[in-house]
């Protein structure tokens, strides 16, 4: 017996959408009408578990219960099943919060999604959502801008930049406008959580960016968004015209007679886009090409006016910082790292997906506990952490913490927390010829270590690859990297030095030369 009504999610996320959470959801209405069964479809974000996508989720005293993945080719038996009821079916996965990858996550910035309905603001203010802001209009711009120095929230677009220091800067100028302005590009391979978060969670990042207004004094505020995320674009569409319809933006902010206005604007596709002065170009209606720094952002950014920018996760960390106050969020992490970091896990992974973790947690936790290996069952050869731009590191070093220092330290960067997983058929030769040839493609062209070094760098690995003048030829790679670091104007050209150096290092076989 189905119960009298039972309450359905289906992911809208695009990774579920592309999966055939659609298909899912279309299928469980018709067979519900076909049954006369009382259902209440929601169509949340994904609970980031996406090798179980599309994960459905139902409703029961004692929990919400998950199944997955599902396909349309399921539902009749689902229903067969009383999945309405939390029934047994081969496709069940118990209690979704009990799931081990989801139960030992520490899911600050991530609380809501795969929980809420995206685009429901009572939900979302049911579920918290609002506390950090109405905190925040009762505080002065100061004291808002000291929690989220004390919280030591750094920036989680890449830099790692402490997003206090940032917000003080533009606090203390008086300018007849200053901006707020979110850095959506997302454009880093392997990553997926600015994604998850405006797809999963809209209001939370609308949240963070007004918490940001309030604090600084700014009154318009802008999403950069990738051209490539049409869904998340239709969903904070959808939630700022409902934030500006409920007051919770506009011209007289919950009655505190503070103003903030935002707006989204998409990008064409460039990867140099994603870097904040080159960002402003784009936003100005300009090509996307990197300006000197400084002056930086902060003092003269968008239309020479004070700019915040951050990024998405940065912003929507913001709410819970405010809410609980900088202290909570200090208690989570290691070190300089503090807070968590929704660490996204793709590649070559038996289970990708979102983890939210503390920093402290060891890429062999991440790829092993939360990914179960590769998806290939072959052993990992090499993870490559931190986007593009990132290091290659072997098995041997997976002990690594995931903090900003440490993993500096070893020659990477954590940037905006992805970790790709390749299997031992990669060839690491070949990913460094790539990592210089990525650059050679994105390049802005302002300065030559990058627009020329690329290019370069591409023709020396190939000869290192072919056998000629090997020994000679890896030393003069070695110092081209030196004069791309060192020479570089940003960190595309600054920082395409990393992965090639680290596979030189870790794997110097896959390039013929002697291993020590
Ligand atoms: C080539 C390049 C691409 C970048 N792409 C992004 C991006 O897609 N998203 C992002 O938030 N930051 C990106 N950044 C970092 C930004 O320049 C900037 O540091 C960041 O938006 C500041 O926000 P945060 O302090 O909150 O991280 C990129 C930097 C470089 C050099
Ligand atoms: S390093 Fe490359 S992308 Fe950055 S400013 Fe120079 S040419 Fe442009």
């Amino acid at each position: 017996m189905s119960p009298m009504s039972a309450t359905v999610y289906i992911p809208r996320d695009s990774s579920a959408l592309s999966m055939g959470a659609g298909a899912v959801a279309d299928a469980i209405s018709a067979e519900a009408k076909r049954r006369n069964a009382d259902v209440r479809i929601v169509r949340n974000g994904s609970r980031g578990l996406y090798w179980l996508e599309p994960l459905v989720e139902v409703e029961t005293p004692k929990g919400r219960v998950a199944y997955g993945p599902v396909s349309a080719s399921d539902v009749a038996s689902l229903f067969d099943a009383n999945f309405l009821a939390g029934e047994n079916h081969r496709l069940a996965l118990g209690i979704t919060e009990d799931i081990p990858y989801l139960k030992s996550q520490e899911r600050l910035t991530f609380a809501r999604v795969g929980i809420t309905d995206p685009v429901s603001l009572d939900d979302y203010v049911a579920h918290g959502g609002y506390r950090g802001l109405q905190r925040a209009l009762a505080m002065t711009g100061a004291q808002v801008v000291e929690e989220v120095t004390v919280s030591g929230l750094r920036g989680r677009g890449g830099a790692g930049f402490p997003a206090g220091i940032k917000w003080k800067t533009t606090l203390g100028l008086e300018a007849k406008q200053k901006y707020v302005v979110c850095n959506a590009d997302e454009g880093d391979s392997g990553t997926f959580s600015d994604r998850m978060i405006m797809e999963g969670d809209p209001f939370v990042l609308i949240e963070g960016m007004t918490i940001a207004a309030v604090a600084v004094g700014a009154t318009q505020g802008y999403i950069y968004l990738r051209s490539e995320y049409p869904h998340a674009l239709r969903a904070l569409n959808e939630a700022i015209a409902t934030a500006d319809a409920r007051g919770y933006l506009g011209a007289n902010l919950l009655d505190s007679g503070k103003a903030f206005k935002l707006e989204v604007r998409v990008g064409a596709g460039a990867y140099i886009c994603g870097e904040e002065t080159a960002m402003l170009e784009s936003l100005e209606g300009k090509r996307g090409m990197v300006r000197y720094k400084p002056p930086v952002p902060a003092i003269v950014g968008l239309f020479g006016m004070p700019t915040i920018i951050n990024n998405v996760i940065t912003l929507a960390s913001v709410p819970i910082v405010v809410e609980k106050g900088g202290n909570f969020y200090k208690d989570y992490g290691m070190g300089r790292s503090r807070g968590t970091l929704p660490i996204q896990l793709a590649g070559n992974a038996k289970r990708p997906g979102l983890i939210e973790k503390a920093f402290g947690v060891t890429l062999r936790e991440i790829i092993y506990e939360y990914g179960g290996g590769t998806a290939s069952g072959r052993p990992v050869r090499a993870v490559q952490v931190g986007g593009p731009l990132g290091a290659y590191f072997p098995d041997s070093m997976l002990d690594l913490p995931m903090d900003y220092e440490a993993i500096a330290a070893k020659g990477g960067l954590v940037g905006h927390g992805g970790i790709v997983v390749f299997d031992d058929t990669v060839d690491l030769a070949q990913m460094a010829r790539y990592a210089m040839e990525f650059c050679a493609i994105e390049s802005c062209g302002k300065c030559t270590p990058c627009r020329i070094g690329s290019t370069r760098g591409v023709e020396v690995i190939d000869r290192i690859i072919r056998n000629e003048d090997r020994a000679a030829n890896a030393e003069l790679l070695r110092d081209l990297c030196d004069t791309m670091q060192s020479g570089s104007l940003c960190a595309l050209g600054g920082l395409t030095p990393l992965p090639v150096r680290s596979a030189l290092t870790h794997f110097p076989g896959d390039f013929g030369l002697a291993t020590s």
